[in-house]
């Protein structure tokens, strides 16, 4: 491709992505708008002029996004139009242009015996194995696996840097399955090349509940990409989901792929702001100074809401009911079956997950709870810093008054204002941790108190894809799904 050329899509590219800016603020701003006062914007019934506006502002967004990605792609000189998912349009994913309006499977689920023994071929220089969570050493290399290959920004300045306990605890919830941490070696010197995991989970789209599997942590090695080995990872961890019976799966990434069912926007509320300029991760706003910068983002030491501790053991079956209660709001959710599953997602882990309660003095009643996880990035060639301390808001809950349930303009004030007591805490506790940045997707009712809260919008954005199952599309306050 000529210079030219590649200079005219960038152009092209920064007037797109100013343009999908603008209509994405317009469309947030409206949502909330919408929501305190009681007009619902679900994507299933866009019956109202409200709801065929925003549809068209999501569909404009979801063309704009389309348009990236085919200019990206474009410019990387491989001319690959959106109908050229060579792997994906062979998969039980809807086109780009489907207009879904059911939930269910898209194929059948296959009787276990017809399903292949075997896996895909590799070539023959690699070979496939299971990546053992129990064993610290082989723990270590998937660690090192993702340090040095795992997810990057656009420019290179920040890779996520899971930690080994993050990782292990993120792969062994309950009914973890050791088949599905897939790895990929090389045969002569067996140093792990590639990964691919799920997990089993239990999610609601709209009024059906479905087992199926999470799929995280893809990765290639840098020296093997473009190669088309992330397909055969892909299709192996399917077999052998395939192979435990489940059919069904959710994934999300920042990549535009047939088709996201949901798209949100990252949220980031400074913590460390001198860190996060020296990082190059914030700008200090025109006409500003450093230190206005520090005032302004600066937390009270103390935490403010009464009756908010640490969430202890004791506390795991109250904090499911109340969490599965809160999480009936949305249309795309997680069901927490268990009070292990909340046991092993909720409870504080060690460096690894923050959790809060907040217990009525009198009746001793939880009434809300908060958590967030630590994610950490390398920070790539900075002279001063190698690692920046990102908390992520995790999940959340509030009981929602019965008396305002009915009335949903008086339950999302309730809401705002509740939820920015929480927060204001949340963030207290993040900088107590040590956290530079407390990182958000305007997901769950989170778009409610971003503004308050001075988290400011991101330039990444997060797709939700589900793999053999159709559901409407969701917008990004009704999907109740955060995964890690
Ligand atoms: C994502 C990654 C594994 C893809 O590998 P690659 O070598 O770049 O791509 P390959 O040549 O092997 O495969 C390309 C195919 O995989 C698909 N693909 C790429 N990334 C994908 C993703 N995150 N999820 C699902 N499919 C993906 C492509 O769309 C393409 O299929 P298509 O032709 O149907 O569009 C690799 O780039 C990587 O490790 N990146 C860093 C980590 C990362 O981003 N992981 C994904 C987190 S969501």
């Amino acid at each position: 491709m000529s210079k030219d050329n590649n200079e005219n899509n960038k152009e092209e590219l920064n007037k797109l992505a100013a343009k999908m800016e603008k209509v994405v603020n317009k469309a947030q701003k409206k949502q909330v708008q919408d929501q305190l006062s009681g007009k619902q914007s679900s994507n299933a019934s866009t019956s109202s002029s409200d709801g065929q506006k925003q549809a068209e502002l999501r569909q404009q967004l979801q063309n704009m996004m389309k348009n990236l990605a085919l200019m990206e792609q474009s410019s990387s000189s491989v001319a690959k139009t959106m109908g050229d998912h060579r792997f994906w349009n062979t998969q039980p994913v809807p086109q780009y242009d489907e207009q879904v309006n059911e939930v269910g499977p898209i194929e059948p689920s296959v009787p276990v015996e017809q399903v292949s023994k075997d896996p895909p071929p590799l070539p023959k220089e690699f070979e496939w194995c299971e990546v053992d969570m129990t064993d610290e050493a082989q723990v270590k290399e998937l660690y090192q696996l993702l340090t040095f290959n795992y997810v990057e920004d656009d420019d290179a300045q920040f890779r996520f840097d899971y930690s080994a306990a993050f990782l292990k605890w993120a792969l062994q919830p309950p009914k973890w399955r050791k088949s599905w941490h897939v790895g990929v070696r090389v045969a002569s010197n067996k140093k792990l090349v590639a990964f691919i995991s799920g997990i089993p989970a239990d999610m609601r789209t709209y009024n059906v509940t479905q087992p199926l599997t999470e799929i995280n942590f893809l990765c290639v090695h840098k020296k093997l990409r473009s190669k088309r080995l992330a397909p055969v990872l892909i299709r192996e961890i399917t077999r052998r989901t395939h192979l435990e019976g489940l059919f069904q799966a959710v994934y999300t990434s920042g990549s535009v792929l047939p088709k996201p069912v949901a798209t949100c926007r990252y949220y980031h509320r400074s913590l460390n702001p001198k860190k996060l300029v020296e990082c190059n991760f914030s700008r200090i706003p025109q006409k500003w100074t450093l230190a206005r910068m520090i005032k302004h983002y600066k937390v009270p030491d103390q935490t403010t809401v009464l009756g908010l501790r640490e969430m202890e053991e004791k506390d795991v079956p109250q904090v499911r009911e109340l969490l599965n209660t809160y999480l009936s709001r949305f249309d795309m959710a997680p069901v927490f079956e268990t009070d292990d599953d909340v046991k092993h997602w909720i409870l504080p882990h060690q460096d690894v997950v923050w959790s809060y309660v907040v217990e009525n003095p009198e009746t001793k009643k939880i009434t809300d709870m908060f958590s967030f996880y630590s994610l950490p990035s390398s920070v790539i060639g900075n002279p001063k810093h190698s690692t920046l301390n990102a908390a992520y808001l995790f999940y959340y809950a509030v009981q929602v008054p019965s008396e305002l349930k009915e009335k949903q303009g008086e339950e999302a004030k309730f809401l705002k204002k509740r939820l920015s007591e929480l927060f204001k805490d949340a963030l207290v506790m993040a900088k107590k941790e040590g956290f530079d940045v407390v990182n958000a997707l305007d997901l769950m009712d989170n778009a409610l108190v971003v503004d308050e809260l001075k988290f400011g919008p991101g330039d990444g954005y997060l797709n939700y894809y589900l793999y053999n199952w159709k559901c409407p599309e969701v917008v990004r306050n009704k999907v109740g799904l955060v995964m890690l």
